[in-house]
């Protein structure tokens, strides 16, 4: 009697790539990630923590550096921490910031996100940063890695060993953790949306059930997708968070598929790439909720007319509940309700899912694509 026994397909969990199966896991990541970190008082506890608390509340300006997906979760928690801590935070690319000659004191908290913690532009982003006298706080998915030894505090994510070259869940998990710096400083500084946070906080914890959902409900974008393997060029548009989550589309489009893929933000539409949109153009829109702030959302179900006028074919991802969108959508993908500066946690997924799909469609390796690699260990 004889079995087969094929190590990489038992790791992949019975799915049909580590990426399939890194986005269905993307649930655990965000639980994981957020496991034991609050404290009864709802105190953050951080991995390892040489900033003491003092030197915390006299950081004036926060400066993320990041390279590719993790520079996009850092765009998404600059709204939420801006919001909740009332400090300036600048996203910059590390590769970026490492040559040209950044403003950086001793109040200056600088985070560097990394999932591999061996990207050689963040590295060097980091030495330059601490150079300047900058505190350096790392955001990472791998224990021990050179930035987190590197820096002078550590939160790490529990996402777990992510295989697939493009990253999925480790971006959600490092969306979770930047969330919950932003709440332990919100509360450090005693501001005045200490009832915001404990609420944030709550809402949190629910957004893993609220990911198997999305998970759940996506068989639609597989077929769509599908169907779109021919497609040659996809916009995304978003606003405010859903910004940074369109080009995290784009970006895994262009990654697993290697289709033309840009994001924008909704607003600069009328000031350039409307251009770009003839009859057939897919487009999709990544709206906010209706809850929030109403011209938010009234603005984007504008663009996504705007589009549909000139021929566009929409792909819109709303609210549960959002009923203002389908007049011009050819296609509603539904999320949770969630508050607006969590919303990208559960509106980047049918992303990811579509563009691992078309890409598999396309017959595509999607879980190392041509020309790219996991952890970029050369500047
Ligand atoms: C490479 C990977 C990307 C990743 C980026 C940053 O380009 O292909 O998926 O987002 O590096 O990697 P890091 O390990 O620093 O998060």
């Amino acid at each position: 009697f004889h079995v087969d026994w094929d190590a990489a397909a038992a790791e992949k969990g019975g799915f049909p790539s580590f990426m399939a199966k890194e986005i269905h896991d993307q649930p655990q990541a965000i639980a994981d990630t957020l496991l034991g970190r609050v404290d009864a008082g709802g105190r953050l506890q951080l991995d390892e923590m040489k900033i003491s608390e003092a030197e915390l509340r006299t950081v004036d300006k926060i400066v993320v550096i990041a390279c590719g997906t993790a520079a996009y979760a850092g765009q998404v928690a600059k709204y939420a921490v801006e919001h909740w801590c009332r400090i300036p935070v600048e996203v910059e690319l590390a590769h970026e910031f490492r040559y040209r000659d950044p403003v950086v004191s001793e109040r200056t908290l600088v985070v560097a996100i990394s999932q591999s913690g061996e990207t050689m532009d963040t590295i060097m982003a980091v030495r330059h940063a601490r150079e300047q006298g900058a505190k350096v706080l790392a955001i990472c998915n791998t224990n021990g890695s050179t930035i987190p030894r590197e820096s002078d505090a550590v939160l790490y994510t529990h996402a777990g060993p992510e295989i697939a070259v493009a990253s999925t869940k480790a971006f959600l998990a490092q969306i979770t953790a930047c969330y919950l710096l932003g709440l332990f400083l919100a509360q450090l500084r005693g501001n005045k949306f200490s009832d915001e946070v404990a609420q944030v906080l709550e809402q949190l914890h629910e957004i893993p059930g609220q990911v198997r959902q999305v998970l759940d409900g996506l068989e639609q974008v597989r077929e769509i997708a599908r169907y779109m393997a021919d497609t040659r060029s996809v916009l995304f548009l978003g606003r405010h968070v859903g910004y940074p989550v369109a080009m995290e589309g784009a970006l895994k489009l262009k990654e697993l598929a290697y289709i033309h893929a840009e994001g924008f933000a909704a607003g600069e539409l009328k000031h350039g790439p409307i251009a770009l949109v003839e009859p057939g153009q897919p487009v999709f829109v990544v709206v906010p909720s209706p809850r929030g702030r109403d011209s938010l959302h009234s603005k984007v179900v504008s663009n996504i007319q705007e589009v549909r006028a000139r021929g566009a074919r929409t792909l819109v991802i709303a609210e549960q509940g959002d009923t203002a969108v389908e007049p011009y959508a050819d296609v509603v993908i539904r999320v949770p309700q969630t508050s607006t500066l969590l919303s990208p946690l559960l509106a980047v997924v049918p992303l990811q899912v579509f563009a691992c799909e078309l890409a598999t469609a396309k017959g595509l390796d999607v879980d190392q694509p041509r020309n790219l690699a996991k952890s970029v260990t050369v500047e």
